[in-house]
Order: structure tokens, then sequence, then C-alpha cells
């Protein structure tokens, strides 16, 4: 080795380059130190270090075989020689070069450490936990030696040692990464609250990570503290505002949201949400509605309810003329056009406050920009119940005068006033009136010309949709025909507002994510076809459509009225891989196509014979292709299954006049049970849901044992029911009816929301 001062000078200069992190200018330095003297072992060590650090690892192995050659002693360079092969996928000859660096140095805490970390991720946790515990006995407070050893015992079943060492890890050296980790130990040990504090320390030291904020909101909602989560969530919103998982993340944390309404950056996320699809408008609504009836504010609209003189309250609302509304009044206004507010108070509020508009219209009332916004919203709410608020005999009167009024108006050519079209369609569509397409001509304030898109416009496209809509098997059974005459009528669900991206993923990862415990390899197939059966107006279909990766879905249902929304929904969504057809479940089998995944929610039971559906549905399925299904369970409808018999003997008919009729008088006709019962269903507070739920064409709930029939008699193997992990048996029993059966008895509520399960083909 060079004695020569001049070239341990360079060296040194080197070195220090390399500590800071220079690496060309080291490296051109080991160069020149190699020049004036090819022999130098360091300067090779160095120099095939800064290749490894720089990812060459070839040059590397060269440079340290070289320094290695010139000076076998040195445990370093051979501990980096394992580094290196390690890296270029040579497990062997990178253990025999650590255990080489060991022979020469036993007390080599950073040799062991590799070895560990080599015997970890070859399988062989015994060997790993032993380098570990050598390693910490050179090092007791190694960082990385505790924290990798602190995963492995994890991932060994070993929960109460991995803790310490990641709490030994962390005294040694606070760390975002170890943290997070401990956080999720913690977590998934039912310790939501402890986990919440490491969550919160990683994203402390990770300030500007997303993924830290989410970790913590998602820490932070499963402990309960849903208005921290929200805020976390909100964080991590920020600084990756165009990741769909955050958004859905954030989304999911607002839905809980308990009301108070003094949160205005939670409303105004809220209202976000709702505006641009983060979630199903309806899961939203409440957490929305919580808010506004919370608002503090004696100037919001929730301070009206109730009050001596309702029609002077209103009028002072309506002639407010601000055009930049407060983030209550946003969130009041968004929610109003996106989903039908289940709640029977509201309900009666909203009703109100329509019969005092129509009142104030009649005496000409001062309507500003603001007012014109409630109307508008209150338009909007009426038309997504389809109408289903009760009506007197002085509101038909009114309502009559006034629809003479703006005929006359529009006759005269001066149009009517903005308000006086507001107030109409907030009782009917306004696609009814005469020549209605005409209106959409004329130049009105934002808030009535969105009113007039969604009255008159779009159902308009609809029906050029649905037009051009292929149908692809006859309609000739006789219950298929009265459930799509009644879908033609009332397409359901009724739903609105944008869909963004949701995450996606492949086959086996959605799979595995709705199925935790699930065991499926690889990806599954790379470009799924996928049959959504039954798909309704289409929001079913487009969640499938986002939530599998490269996928093609064929859509098909009875009701071209609901096609139509569909296919006008997806067009607006910008969604070209979804095709939309016209078809009888009962007539499919004779189709050629094969599907990788075929859903069938809330379908198969209005069916005349569900079994036969089920069959030609499964024969369409590919070998080792998956079945979603959403089905009625007996136990669960119980309750409306007595509702539905007192509805028959009440001789209710299914226009929506008499569903108008049997809302009114349901709190007398229905033993109190029902009533609460259908008070909190979302289903009662539009027409097309209320008949959806209790006037059916036909309706055949399930129960297990039957399923399981059909199980057997297909030849499907059953997967599990999407249910929260914490719901139902455990263990191996989640995947057993006979268990889930026996658990349903005990919780006949269990499946209120229906069986939703995943099947797959037997032998796949
Ligand atoms: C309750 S909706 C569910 C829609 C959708 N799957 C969802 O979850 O939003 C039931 C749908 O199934 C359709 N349907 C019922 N029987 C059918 C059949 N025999 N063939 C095709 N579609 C059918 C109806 O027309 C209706 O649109």
């Amino acid at each position: 080795m060079g004695l020569d001062p001049t070239v341990r000078r360079l060296f040194e200069t080197a070195r220090g380059h390399h500590r800071a992190g220079d690496l060309s200018r080291a490296e051109a330095l080991y160069r020149e130190v190699l020049a004036a003297q090819p022999d130098h072992a360091d300067a090779l060590h160095m120099l095939g270090l800064a290749a490894l650090q720089a990812g060459r690892f070839p040059t590397a192995r060269a440079h340290l075989a070289s320094s290695i050659a010139l000076a076998p002693r040195l445990a370093e360079a051979h501990n980096h020689l394992g580094l290196t092969l390690q890296a270029l996928r040579q497990p062997d000859a990178a253990e025999a070069a650590f255990r080489q660096a060991l022979a020469l140095k036993r007390r080599f805490a950073p040799a062991w450490l590799n070895l560990g970390n080599l015997m970890a991720l070859t399988s062989r946790p015994a060997e790993a936990a032993e380098a570990y515990r050598h390693a910490l006995a050179v090092e007791p407070r190694n960082a990385a030696a505790h924290a990798n050893f602190a995963k492995l015992l994890a991932a060994s079943g070993k929960p109460a040692d991995a803790e310490a060492h990641y709490r030994a890890a962390l005294r040694s050296a606070p760390d975002a990464a170890i943290h997070t980790a401990l956080a999720a130990l913690l977590h998934r040990d039912g310790r939501p609250a402890e986990a919440v504090e490491h969550y919160r320390q990683a994203s402390a030291l990770a300030p500007r990570s997303a993924t830290a904020a989410m970790n913590l909101a998602i820490g932070l909602r499963d402990a309960g503290r849903a208005r921290e989560a929200a805020h976390a969530a909100a964080t991590a919103h920020t600084l990756a505002p165009g990741d769909p998982a955050v958004r859905s993340l954030l989304a999911d944390c607002l839905m809980v949201l308990e009301p108070t309404g003094d949160d205005t950056t939670l409303a105004a996320y809220l209202t976000r949400a709702l505006a641009e699809g983060w979630a199903r408008p309806q899961l939203l609504a409440p957490a929305a509605l919580g808010l506004l009836r919370a608002d503090p504010d004696p100037k919001g609209l929730f301070a009206l309810e109730g009050v001596a003189e309702p029609d002077a309250a209103l009028a002072d609302w309506l002639r407010r003329d601000t055009a930049l509304p407060g983030p209550l009044t946003m969130l009041l206004f968004v929610v109003l056009g996106a989903a039908v507010i289940a709640d029977r108070a509201t309900e009666r509020f909203l009703s109100a406050l329509r019969r005092s508009a129509l009142r104030l219209c009649a005496t000409g009332a001062t309507v500003g920009t603001l007012g014109l916004g409630l109307l508008c919203g209150l338009a909007d709410q009426a038309w997504l119940t389809e109408y289903a608020w009760a009506e007197t005999d002085a509101e038909a009167a009114e309502l009559a005068a006034l629809e003479q009024r703006t005929a006359a108006a529009r006759a005269g050519g001066g149009g009517p006033a903005p308000e006086w079209l507001a107030v109409l369609a907030s009782y009917r569509g306004l696609g009814a009136l005469p020549d209605a397409g005409a209106l959409l001509d004329l130049s009105w304030p934002a808030a009535l010309a969105r009113c007039l898109t969604r009255q008159i416009a779009e159902p308009a496209q609809e029906a050029v949709l649905q037009a051009g809509l292929p149908r692809l098997t006859v309609i000739r059974d006789a219950t298929s025909e009265s459930v799509r005459a009644q879908y033609e009528a009332n397409p359901y669900p009724r739903w609105t507002g944008s869909v963004l991206d949701l995450p996606s993923a492949g086959v086996h990862a959605v799979l595995r994510g709705a199925l935790p415990g699930l065991v499926l390899d690889g990806d599954g197939p790379p470009a799924p076809e996928i049959l959504v059966a039954g798909c309704g107006t289409g929001q079913h279909p487009i969640e499938t459509a986002r939530r599998f990766a490269n996928s093609r879905v064929l859509a098909v249902d009875l009701s071209l009225a609901s096609l139509g929304y569909a296919a006008r929904k997806t067009r607006e969504a910008g969604i070209a891989t979804i095709t939309y057809a016209q078809a009888d479940i009962v007539e499919l089998g004779a189709l050629e196509r094969r599907f990788d995944v075929i859903e069938a929610m809330g379908v198969l039971h209005h069916l005349e014979d569900p079994e036969r559906g089920w069959r030609a549905l499964s024969g369409l399925l590919r070998p080792g292709g998956f079945m979603k299904l959403g089905l009625y369970s007996a136990a669960a409808r119980a309750p409306i299954a007595r509702a539905r018999a007192q509805i028959a003997s009440g001789g209710y008919g299914r226009s929506p006049a008499e569903i108008r009729r049997f809302r009114r008088d349901m709190p007398a006709l229905l033993d109190p049970e029902a009533v609460a019962n259908l008070l909190a269903s979302p289903d009662f507070y539009s027409i097309s849901g209320c008949r959806d739920l209790l006037f059916h064409a036909c309706e055949h709930p399930f129960t297990l044992p039957r399923i399981a029939r059909a199980l057997d008699a297909l030849d499907l193997r059953f997967l599990g029911f999407e249910l929260p992990a914490a719901v139902g048996p455990q263990g191996a029993a989640r995947r057993d009816l006979a268990a889930w059966d026996a658990f349903e008895r005990d919780h006949p509520d269990a499946f209120r929301a229906m069986y939703q399960f995943w099947v797959r083909a037997v032998g796949a």
C-alpha cells in the first residue's frame, strides 16, 4: 500500500467527497489514486462501494473482487461484495461473502445485519433471527437491526416481541417508517388508539407524505375519531389531490362525521365529495344533513324549521341576493341536488318550505340569487324523490293557478319569471310542460338553467340513447315483462352526480381486498371481461368498470329507461368500456360470450324462478371465473314482508299517486316497528325506491340453506360475504354457510343490505 503522501492526500480528499455524497467526484479521484498506484486496495474497495451505491452492480463486483484479491482480509470489502451479489440476485454467493466478512471480523454488526436481512428475504427466519441477535449483541442500539428483527418477529406471529424491538428501534432513532410499522402492528392487534399515536408521529416526521397522512386517517377512523380522521384525510388530499385512493378515503371519513355545523373546512370537502362523486352521494348525504342541522348560524336554512310565521321567514331568505353562498349554504344546495334526503323530519320541513314558496310566488315575492338557488335546490330534491312528498288540495289549486300564469306568460312572449319555473319544477317535472324543449333556448340564471337541463334536456338525451340500444334477447317470460314495466316507469336506483376515478386493480387484487384472508395467486386475467346482469341505471356497472383495471363490461337490463339513464351517465363520465344492451337474464343462456366476472346485485330475487336465472348466468362464467351476487335475505326482509302484507290489505295500487297515499297513511297503517323500519330505509323517500321496496312486481327472498343448495347444484364454491371483518363467524367458519346461518338466526338484521357474496366455479 502506498506511502506516497500525495497519493494519501488524494485518497483522503476522495473519501471526503464520498462521505459528503458526491459520488462522481469521489470516483474520479479514486481513479487518479489508482492511476498513480494500481495496487491501492482501499481505493478499489471505495470505487466498488461508490458503484454499488450508484446501482452499477457489475462494476461494483469487479472492483470489490480486485480489492479482495489484493487484500483478502478486508472484512468491509467482503461485506460490500455480499450486498453487491445480493443486488445481482446471487443469494448463495452473497451469503458466502457475508460469512467470510464475519469470519474475518466476528464483532462486525453491519455484516450480521446484512446476513439477517438476506436470511429473512430467503425465508430462513431462524437464521435471520440468530444473525439479528448477533448484530444487537455487538451494537445494542442499532435501530435498523431492531426494526428488521421486529419485522421478522411480526411476520412469525410474535407481535409482543416485535413490538418490543420496534420500540427499542425508536428509542435509538425516531423514524417515520418504523413508527408506521409499529402502528400497523398495534392496529392489527386491535389497539387503534395506540396505533394512532405512532401514525401521528410518522406523519409529523414525514409531513410531505400523503401515505403517512392516509395511515393516520385510517387509524383515527378505526379508533372512532371521525372528525380528526377527516382532517387527516384532508391533509392527505392536499398533498396528493389527484390520488383516487385518497379521495375515496376522505369520502369514507366524511361519511361517518358526527354532526357539528361549525367545521366549514369539512363542510367544503363534503360539498366537493358530493359534487364530484367521490363516493355514492346517498352515503354522504346523512353526514351533510347532520352538519346542516347542527348549523348554529341563525341565518342558516334549518333555523326556519318550526318558526311561527314560515312564509314571512322564507320571504326574507328568498330576498337574499348573495352571489357567493357560504360553505354551509353551498353544502345545502349541493346535497339537495345530489341525493334523496332520507329523513322524515327534513322531508316535512322541505315540503313545508315548498308550500310557502308556492304561496309567496302567487303574491309576487322578491327572489334574489340565493333565494332562487334555494328554490332550485327544493326543485332538485323534489325531482329526485319523484315528487313523493304529500300535497294538500290547497296546494294543488295554487299550483294550477301558477301553471296557468306560466302558460299565459309564455303565450304572451314575455317568458315566465325564473322563480315560477323553479317552484313549478318542485311539484312536477318540467318536461311535462307543453313545448318544454323551447325553454332550453332561453337564457336563465345558472341555478335554473341546471334545473332545466336535469328535467328537460337530460331525459330527452336518454330517450335518444335508449332508441339506439341493442336488444340481445327476447322478453317473453310473464314475470320479466311485469318487472320490466315497473322499471320502465320507475328506473332504480335514481342517482346523480359525476363519477371520478376510483382506485382500480386486477381481479384477484379486488377479490383479496373485498374478502380479506382469501388466498389467490397472481393477478388474474389481464383484461377481464365482465357481465353486469340487471345493471339498473348505471351506478353499478360504472363502479364495476372503475374497480376492475383494464376491464370490458357488458351491462344488461330489462328496462330501456334504466339503460338510457345508465348510458347517459356513462357517457358523461367519459367511460368507453361499458356496452349496454336490453336482455332478459332468463334468456341469456344462449349468449356465446363468456366472462371472467359476473355480477348480479339485487336482481335474481326478482325473477319468477331465481335459480333458473342463476343457472343461465353461471353457464356464462369462464373456468375459474368469479360471480358476485346480491340476494334478499328472508330474515332481514321479514319486517318488509309484514309491511307488504299490511299494504296489500289496505288495497293500495302501484301508481305514484297511490304510493304517495300510502306514504301519507303509513304511520297509522303499520305497526310501530314496521314504521320505524321503513323510515330508516332510504328507499322509503322516493317513489321508485318505495316501489322497489314495498310494491315490487315480484320478490323471492332467499335463506342461506337455499343459497347453499343452489351453489351445490350449480357447482359453485362460496368465497365469502362482503361484510366488515368483525361481523360474523371468524376464521375458517367465514366460508361456511351453515356457520353464517347460525349467526343469522341470532342476528336476523345482519343481511339488511342483502346477502352480498362472491362465488367461484368449483375446480378452479
Ligand atoms: C334493484 S335494481 C338493481 C340494479 C343494479 N344491479 C344496482 O345494484 O344498482 C334491479 C334491476 O334488475 C333488473 N332485472 C330484473 N329482472 C331482470 C331480468 N330477468 N333480466 C334482466 N334484468 C332484470 C331490473 O330491470 C332492475 O333494473
